[in-house]
């Protein structure tokens, strides 16, 4: 059997990627640029700070990709890349530079969803694993539940009304006066707290809604910020943002486990960058477990964006001979 090599990029928000994956499920290289230390001074992403810095890291993560893979350009048997959704400014990048490398080597352009390679990086992580699946992609743009009938057959069965997951989480993190980004300080912040101390309310929205709602609880935590947060009282603070957590982790896990039972679907996935998450990771773990279903989770690394899970999805496109035309352009709000 010929191996198949697929480069990924990815460049829809603030990290700048590119990877080199051999028969679509092993990662034989991963760079990741992070803007970080960047972004940071300004207390979150600046899109226009965003484009400039992919425009600078573009070519470096590419050829480092490949370096260490100890690959050639002519080695390679397509170009994936995230075409959407991001910022368009920042997708752009990606794009154009996949699109240039696709015409000068003459090999497939292979355009990948967002969301899609959040979702494949479970196949990276888990060799066995195969659909149909369920998966939770919770991030700083979406909070999705998807059945994954077939390779590249997505169903939604329910997404956020309001704010992803891990916008709840920045936000909160920004009010609780923690560094960007916001998810991993909150965590590390929450792991002194109790998550009893503070109880707020939990969006179900129904007995059996599989759809989520975040706006409620970051109300609930400013205003009890507000009511609370006197000058040398912060010893609190902990306590608010271990409560938080626990307040989206309940939500986050049980629908997860519903969507499961509702569709008889006995595999279950967590993705995105809220899936780095280790308070929510244990607790998938174990109410997964006690229902008798089988769950996974992609290593941290590949939680948070990275081009591995781009080149994961695209060499399932790839078999599929879905290529896209040098006129396919970046969509930042591009459907599933
Ligand atoms: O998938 P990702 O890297 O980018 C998007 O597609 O949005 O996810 C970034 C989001 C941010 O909101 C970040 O705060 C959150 O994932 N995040 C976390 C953790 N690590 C990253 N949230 C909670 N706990 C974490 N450990
Ligand atoms: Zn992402």
């Amino acid at each position: 059997m010929p191996v198949t090599w697929i480069l990924g990029i990815e460049t829809s928000c603030d990290e700048t990627s590119a990877s080199v994956v051999r028969d679509g499920r092993f990662v034989v290289s991963n760079v990741v640029a992070s803007q970080i230390a960047i972004h940071r001074q300004y207390g979150g992403v600046v899109p226009e700070v965003a484009s400039r810095q992919h425009l600078e890291k573009i070519t470096y993560v590419v050829e480092k990709a490949l370096n260490d893979a100890g690959l050639g350009f002519n080695d390679l048997d397509g170009i994936a890349v995230t075409v959407g959704p991001g910022l368009i400014g920042a997708l752009l990048v990606g794009v154009a530079a996949a699109k240039a490398y696709s015409y000068a080597l003459r090999i497939p352009l292979i355009p990948v969803h967002h969301l899609e390679a959040h979702l494949y990086a479970n196949f990276l992580a888990h060799k066995e694993l195969a659909p149909p699946l369920i998966c939770l992609v919770v991030s700083g743009g979406h909070t999705s539940l998807i059945l994954l009938k077939n390779h590249l057959e997505y169903e939604i069965l329910g997404a956020t009304r309001d704010d992803a997951a891990g916008e709840a989480f920045d936000k909160i993190a920004r009010v609780l006066g923690l560094p960007y980004p916001g998810g991993p300080a909150l965590e590390e912040l929450a792991r002194e707290g109790d998550p009893q101390a503070v109880h707020f309310p939990r969006a179900w929205l129904g007995k059996d809604s599989l759809e989520f709602s975040f706006s409620g609880l970051k109300t609930a935590v400013l205003n009890y910020l507000k009511n609370n947060c006197e000058e040398g009282k912060e010893s609190f603070l902990p306590d608010v943002a271990a409560s938080f957590q626990a307040a989206v982790i309940e939500v986050l896990v049980e629908k997860t486990i519903m969507a499961a039972k509702k569709s008889g679907v006995p595999d279950v996935c967590l993705a995105g960058g809220v899936a780095a998450n280790s308070t929510l990771r244990e607790l998938f773990k174990q109410k997964a477990g006690q229902e008798g279903l089988r769950f996974y989770f992609p290593d941290k690394i590949l939680c948070t964006d990275n081009a591995a899970m781009v080149a994961c999805a695209g060499y399932y496109h790839y078999l599929a001979g879905d290529f896209a035309p040098l006129t396919q352009e970046a969509c930042a709000n591009h459907p599933l």
